[in-house]
């Protein structure tokens, strides 16, 4: 069970600059400790602002070595592929080499992109930094409600996913626990039902996401209209 810390902004504006800010000093600590930054980046459209504001931040950009929660099997270069949105907004605007970026091949399909993707993580665990959003019938990256994985699956491949498309590659829950820090970025008040049965200690998916040490979710007002 998370011992979370729930931080209730006004806008995804906020939730935005405070996530940049927490990013920051992980950031900071990892480099500091082992030379090396290694994030896993969430997709969906919360994170977005985020990545657009760290783009015009200063990070010690050599040092990072970029994941991905989740993807959508789309074609590479569909716009609505989450490695397409990172690009946008943060990846092709600052100094990160190709070879610092891991995207996950759901091109491939669902399957073997998952096998691929299970060597690629491999020997970067723990993370330092897990972003997360969180889904309106409470899933987090591509890890569903009533959706049961192997247990023993480091990325699980996700078939009828309800959000489309249906078919996705995920880093399942074991993997995504596997992190120093955890930031989950929740806005809009179709999150507020997902957030209240998380607080009601209801076992969505997000609320199964573990960490070693520290866990944070940012929420903007509406999502947990107080
Ligand atoms: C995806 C994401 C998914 C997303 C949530 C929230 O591929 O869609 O990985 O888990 O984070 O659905 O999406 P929004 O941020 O767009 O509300």
């Amino acid at each position: 069970m998370n011992n979370l810390d729930w931080t209730v902004l006004d806008t995804p504006q906020d939730i935005a600059e405070i996530a940049c800010e927490k990013l920051s000093e992980i950031e900071q600590e990892a480099i500091s400790k082992r030379g090396v930054f290694r994030i896993v980046l969430a997709g969906g459209s919360t994170p977005k602002l985020a990545y657009q504001m760290l783009a015009k931040q200063q990070h010690q950009w050599s040092a990072w070595q970029v994941f991905f929660g989740d993807e959508r099997c789309l074609p590479a270069d569909d716009p609505q592929r989450n490695s397409v949105m990172a690009e946008n907004a943060l990846l092709q605007h600052v100094a990160i080499a190709d070879n610092q970026i891991h995207i996950i091949p759901a091109e491939l399909g669902a399957q073997k992109a998952a096998k691929v993707y299970t060597k690629t993580i491999q020997n970067d665990l723990p993370f330092d930094l897990v972003l997360l959003g969180l889904g309106e019938d409470g899933h987090t990256a591509s890890l569903f409600p009533g959706h049961a994985h192997a247990q023993n699956k480091m990325v699980v491949a996700v078939k009828n996913a309800p959000k489309p498309p249906a078919e996705r590659v995920s880093l399942s829950k074991k993997t995504l626990s596997q992190c120093r820090h955890l930031i989950f970025l929740v806005a809009g008040a179709g999150k507020h039902h997902a957030v209240q049965q998380w607080r009601n200690g209801e076992p969505i998916p997000a609320a199964e996401i573990g960490f070693l040490q520290q866990g944070e979710v940012l929420l903007d007002g509406t999502s947990v209209i107080l």
